[in-house]
């Protein structure tokens, strides 16, 4: 078997290292492999967004499966052009990637299914996004409607602060990306990561995590791509696992389908679980980074199984996952980010039992010498019978790490850390 990995970082290492644990006689590529990537496959020097180049290839070297792992080239048809050529992917078509691509139709469509999510406008005029959001009152969110890295959501507190959001957005502060704002309700609650591996009608929902997007401990300071998740996440019964299941996921799958675009890949549930219930924050059309490098070490059964009959179309029937322990994965990031960083520090990495080291931003410069080559460098993901061990294994590990400037929050899993203890002090009877 021949399977080719599309991306190079933290998710993309991590689903390597997991397939090769259920393919271990497979041959494996990865365009421009991170360098703990490199030695565990062979190289192909296309960019991920060269999307007609990477089908081309895929199809003369007889790829058996196609793992697209960003965003942008799965908005750019990557999979559509997978198929086109004959190459079982998974990953959804363009059609279906819109649901993280454009928000605004993600927002519509949700609307059209009944699937819980924030009250909402789309504006593509400023005078009129300004009247919504003054009738709104703060705090509001601004989003602009297109890909933009994680970037384009702006919680504002004030009304003045989100006029003057959604005035730049609409100006071409984001480029394209910003000719539509989607003005929306702020909810309140706690953020869960639901995975669903979806053939299109059915789908397998993985273990639920939760991610860190702030780069300061306590949740404080700018945004950033991921700075740790943990799970599984306490709070999470089968109750809650199936409401999201029957009222955001089933309906969403059923409504793209229906749109003509059936969504065949891994869809991203980001929820806020408020006082009513889950509500959407937004859909991604891809595996999150980094809450992959946490969940797919508790993977006990196959990830390829499922993810080739979802690419060969034999559909999900009777594929079960299997998780077991948990994981707290402490992500480590370059001096100077999330802003402009420094690149090029060597690395040490101390071996320590029960951690797996996924890379993200280096470069191996020669065997066994590695230098630091992007933003968020590394993430180590400690797995243990419980969330404490794994907590405190993550942080001991994240520590062992040496590369100059090396930051990283000491506090992954916070919230996990404060329902357990309150629990503990609950009094028995
Ligand atoms: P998004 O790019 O849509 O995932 O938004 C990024 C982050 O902004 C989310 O993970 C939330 O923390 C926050 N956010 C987005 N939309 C809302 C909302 N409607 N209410 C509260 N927080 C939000
Ligand atoms: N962890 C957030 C994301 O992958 O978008």
């Amino acid at each position: 078997m021949r399977i080719l990995i599309v991306g190079n970082g933290g998710r993309e290492h991590a689903l390597l290292w997991k397939l090769r644990i259920d393919a271990p006689d497979a041959a494996f590529f990865v365009t421009r492999p991170n360098g703990g990537m490199a030695g565990l496959c062979t190289g192909v020097d296309l960019s991920p967004e060269d999307v007609d180049g990477i089908a081309a290839w895929a199809a003369g070297a007889r790829i058996d499966l196609a793992v697209i792992g960003p965003e942008a080239p799965l908005a750019a048809g990557l999979a559509d052009r997978m198929t086109d050529a004959g190459v079982p992917v998974f990953g959804p078509s363009a059609g279906a990637a819109r649901i993280e691509s454009s928000k605004a139709f993600a927002k519509d469509l949700m609307a059209g299914a009944g699937v819980p999510t924030a009250a909402y406008e789309v504006h593509s005029e400023p005078d009129a996004a300004e009247a919504f959001i003054r009738s709104m009152g703060a705090p509001v969110v601004v989003k602009a409607s297109g890909l933009a890295a994680g970037k384009g959501a702006v919680v504002c507190d004030t009304v003045a602060g989100a006029v003057e959001t959604a005035r730049q957005m609409l100006g071409g502060a984001f480029g394209a990306a910003g000719t539509q704002v989607v003005v929306e309700e702020h909810m309140e609650g706690e953020e869960l990561s639901v995975f669903c591996i979806a053939d299109g009608e059915a789908f397998a929902t993985m273990l639920p995590s939760q991610d860190h997007k702030r780069i300061g401990e306590g949740d404080t300071g700018p945004n950033t791509g991921g700075m740790g998740a943990y799970a599984p996440v306490g709070f999470v019964t089968e109750a809650l696992l199936a409401e999201v299941g029957d009222r955001i996921v089933a309906p969403t799958l059923r409504a793209l389908a229906d749109a003509g675009h059936p969504f065949r890949g891994l869809l991203y549930a980001g929820l806020m679980i408020t006082a009513e219930g889950p509500k959407v924050v937004e859909f991604n059309c891809r595996f999150g980074d980094p809450e992959t490098q946490a969940v797919l070490p508790l993977l006990a059964s196959s990830l390829l199984a499922p993810m080739l009959a979802v690419a060969e179309g034999t559909g999900l029937n009777g594929h079960t996952l299997d998780f077991r322990d948990a994981a707290v994965t402490t992500v480590l990031a370059a001096e100077g980010y999330p802003g402009s960083y420094v690149k090029g520090q060597s690395i040490s990495i101390p071996r320590r039992k029960g951690v797996h080291v996924f890379h993200a931003g280096t470069s191996a410069v020669a065997p066994g010498s590695l230098v630091t080559s992007g933003g968020r460098v590394l993430a180590v993901t400690a797995v243990a019978a419980g969330f404490e061990a794994a907590r405190d294994a993550s942080r001991a590990a994240a520590e062992d790490v040496e590369f100059e400037g090396k930051q990283f929050r000491n506090d992954i899993g916070w919230r996990e850390s404060e329902r357990r203890h309150r629990s503990r002090r609950r009094p028995t009877r």
